[in-house]
């Protein structure tokens, strides 16, 4: 259904833009082209016996019978100089005839209005008529009331000065799709490592010694030792940084940007159409960065939105995107900026800086590059982490802003098939998201506050078929007038008949939704839908050795895959996985009681890290949340209500440590033993990175063992 609905929409933006627009840029350094630019262009600098002063640009050469004959001449000779073959040099001069319309369209709709007859006449008449003089070759004070033919030499340097100029127009298209085509073949290379990842190929690929050392210097490791958490230089001045696979992405494709930046122009020696090298190179500089800002349309808009194929095809988490489409985003606003600057400094060498300021084309791309900086601002660090829905939504707007205004920028110009097919993207991935929603429906859901941060959701599933992996994400809406608009990451548990959540209050919507269900009396019933699953589970069944790390709100994914491991592979087995819990106080962990008792009776080895000295004994809830699906609901039901009795029964078969795990020792032990391991983390950002940097480690001393390391924690 989603497929024909995704190309319904193609379909009728296709044939709206059939009728409107061109749908694709076309080729501007053909014969066609270069030839009535450039003769216009000529002719139109000279002095002809008509009043042109204060009408359009082009109205002399289209309207003034003389002039239209000499461009018409002008354009053919051209042609039949560069154009080689006879029956070729025909259908290129009929096929400049288009150009002709066009350019003349810019005077009124009538002068556009020419046929082959009229422009076949147009050199008939022009050869009757012609001036008595053989040629013109330069500008002269002459005033021409008849047509006039353009010298040989004048010819070959006026189509090879628009060849220089409209070439670099192709060219810069070229780079753009080169962009884009490097993307491409990225996330071609490594879905395909990612598939051999995950079939019989993978220990064969994980047992090079090289690739493990590669992969533990240059894959897995932060950048500088961060990557989850905020690099922090002030509290004004924070983000996040790639990890080292990441920035080897970004670093060919920014080394890529720059060399297109820079190669492949063709100046013209005689500066036939800008008035001296200096101008030439503002221009074209200024027509190079602003098709390469065009051509990031595409990619900003695919490597930001949720429904993203390439995600299942490379194994990448949602986070990586995101880290791509900000740093393309960087690179677009500094392409805008760029052509911006070097469009203005031609302005002010052709001195036309005033007067083009007051057209609309030129307003519309001072305000796309003003809704850039905008967006730019609004994405610091410091506002996401503080001010995340502020930002999203000026995001949003800004970035709507700004596309309209890059499509008014360029209205009559070309290159809007890079807005078009970014919003071809942008719209079908709302579509999906829009099923998705529908799909789930709105259940009653109920809500109950834990503490003083937690929130427990209970979500029916009304028999269903909604299907979610451990460690996969949904975007939660809570129909609440206030913020029902509003959605949010979190991960379920799904039990079979019910999806639980548990959420740790923020300061945001998370803590409005505690207040509420406070304010409520600790219970609340409410209208809640998932837009979902998102996010891949990690294939960690496929190792020896499981080491699964979970931290603080961090639980939910690690713990359902602990789970689903326990119900897969039995005592007898040979698999060692072993789930490493860390959380603040014990009585965290009462939100997490059922699933936990899940794990009672099987072969995970369950580590409890109390990382505070434990407070007071707190009134255990109801325990109607077990499901009976995982048959657990006898092991709860001997469970006392205090804390103290809560560890009592967890230490049947969970181990109690006090303090933070010694992330390295523990890598290093499991490391240690035989067979291929996984690492699977979702805690904390520090603590995310550290298990990342030590495995990273362990793996250049060890590159023998076939080790992977799946980060289920996300931030963007
Ligand atoms: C894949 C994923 C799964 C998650 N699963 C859980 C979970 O099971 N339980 C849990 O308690 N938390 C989970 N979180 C975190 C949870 O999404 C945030 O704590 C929540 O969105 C905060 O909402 P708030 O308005 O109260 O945030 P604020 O107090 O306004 O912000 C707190 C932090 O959350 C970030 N944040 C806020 N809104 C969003 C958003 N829409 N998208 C991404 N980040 C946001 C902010 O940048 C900030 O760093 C998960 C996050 C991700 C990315
Ligand atoms: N899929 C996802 O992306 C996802 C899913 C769920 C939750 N989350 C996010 O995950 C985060 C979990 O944080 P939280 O606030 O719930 O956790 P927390 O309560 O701050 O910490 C949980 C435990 O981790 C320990 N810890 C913290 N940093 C550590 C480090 N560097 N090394 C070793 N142990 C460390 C803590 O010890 P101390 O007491 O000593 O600090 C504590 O015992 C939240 O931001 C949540 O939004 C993400």
């Amino acid at each position: 259904m989603l497929l024909i609905a995704f190309l319904l929409i193609v379909n009728s933006i296709v044939a709206f833009c059939d009728e409107k627009i061109p749908l694709k840029t076309a080729r501007k350094d053909v014969w066609e082209h270069n030839a009535v630019a450039s003769c216009a262009a000529h002719l139109n600098t000279l002095n002809w016996g008509f009043d042109h002063e204060h009408t359009a640009y082009y109205a002399l050469i289209c309207q003034y019978p003389p002039a239209f004959d000499s461009w018409a001449m002008c354009i053919q000779d051209m042609i039949n100089l560069e154009v080689t073959t006879e029956t070729k040099q025909v259908s290129t001069f009929e096929k400049s005839l288009l150009y002709v319309q066009v350019l003349c369209s810019y005077v009124d709709k009538r002068s556009a209005n020419i046929s082959l007859e009229q422009y076949y006449f147009g050199i008939e008449n022009g050869t009757k008529f012609l001036a008595d003089i053989a040629s013109i070759e330069d500008n002269t004070d002459e005033i021409f009331y008849h047509p006039i033919k353009v010298s040989v030499k004048k010819l070959r340097r006026l189509g090879h000065a628009y060849h220089g100029f409209s070439r670099n127009l192709d060219t810069s298209q070229d780079f753009g799709l080169a962009i884009c085509f490097y993307f491409a073949f990225v996330i071609t290379l490594i879905s395909i490592i990612n598939f051999l990842n995950f079939n019989a190929f993978k220990l064969l690929f994980h047992k090079y010694k090289l690739i493990n050392k590669f992969r533990g210097r240059f894959i897995i490791p932060t950048l500088f030792h961060k990557h989850a958490d905020y690099f922090t230089f002030n509290r004004y001045i924070t983000g996040l940084l790639p990890t080292s696979c990441e920035a080897m992405m970004l670093c060919g494709y920014l080394i890529l940007h720059l060399i297109v930046l820079f190669i492949s122009y063709e100046f013209d020696p005689y500066n036939i159409i800008f008035k001296s090298r200096g101008i030439q190179v503002a221009r074209y500089f200024a027509d190079r960065t602003g098709i390469l800002a065009f051509a990031h349309f595409p990619l900003i808009i695919l490597f930001s939105v949720r429904n993203n194929l390439f995600m299942h095809l490379t194994g990448f988490t949602y986070s990586t995107f995101v880290t791509l489409h900000k740093w393309i985003g960087r690179m677009m606003i500094l392409d805008a900026m760029l052509h911006g600057i070097s469009y203005s400094v031609y302005a002010m060498l052709n001195q036309t800086f005033i007067s083009s300021n007051k057209l609309s084309f030129w307003r519309f791309g001072v305000a796309a590059i003003f809704f850039g900086c905008i967006i730019i601002i609004m994405s610091f660090g410091f506002l996401r982490k503080h001010y995340y829905e502020t930002f999203l939504y000026t995001h949003i707007l800004m970035a709507s802003l700004f596309f309209y205004s890059c499509w008014k920028h360029v209205e009559h110009i070309g290159w809007k098939d890079w807005i078009i097919s970014a919003m071809v993207i942008w719209i079908t991935e709302r579509i999906f998201r829009i099923a998705r929603i529908i799909t789930f429906g709105f259940p009653i859901a109920k809500l109950q506050t834990r503490g003083e941060d937690m929130i427990h959701i209970n979500i029916p599933k009304n028999g269903k078929q909604w299907h979610c992996e451990p460690g996969q994400y949904v975007f939660a809406y809570f129909m609440d007038p206030l913020i029902f608009w509003q959605s949010h990451p979190f991960t379920v548990m799904d039990l079979g008949n019910e999806i639980i959540i548990i959420i740790k209050a923020k300061t945001g919507l998370t803590r409005r939704l505690h207040k509420k269900i406070n304010d409520a009396g600790g219970n609340y019933m409410m209208k809640v839908s998932l837009e979902g699953p998102y996010g891949s589970s990690a294939h960690v069944h496929r190792f020896d050795n499981i080491l699964i790390y979970a931290g603080g709100s961090g639980i939910p994914g690690p713990l359902m895959h602990a789970i689903e491991l326990s119900k897969k592979f039995s005592s007898e087995m040979k698999k060692r996985i072993k789930l490493i819990i860390s959380a603040r106080e014990l009585s965290f962990l009462l939100s997490y009681k059922n699933q936990l008792f899940m794990l009672e009776n099987t072969s995970i080895e369950v580590l409890i890290y109390i990382t505070k000295p434990r407070a007071e004994p707190i009134e255990l809830d109801d325990l109607s949340l077990v499901s009976d699906d995982y048959g657990s609901r006898d092991s709860v039901s001997i469970f006392s209500n205090s804390v103290s009795e809560f560890e009592q029964q967890l230490s049947t078969f969970a181990t109690f440590h006090n303090g933070r795990p010694n992330t390295t020792e523990i890598l290093k032990e499991e490391f240690a033993l035989e067979g291929s391991l996984a690492i699977l983390a979702c805690t904390p950002p520090a603590f995310v990175d550290g298990i990342r940097n030590s495995t990273a480690q362990l793996m250049i001393y060890h590159p023998e063992k076939v080790v992977h390391y799946f980060e289920e924690y996300q931030v963007w």
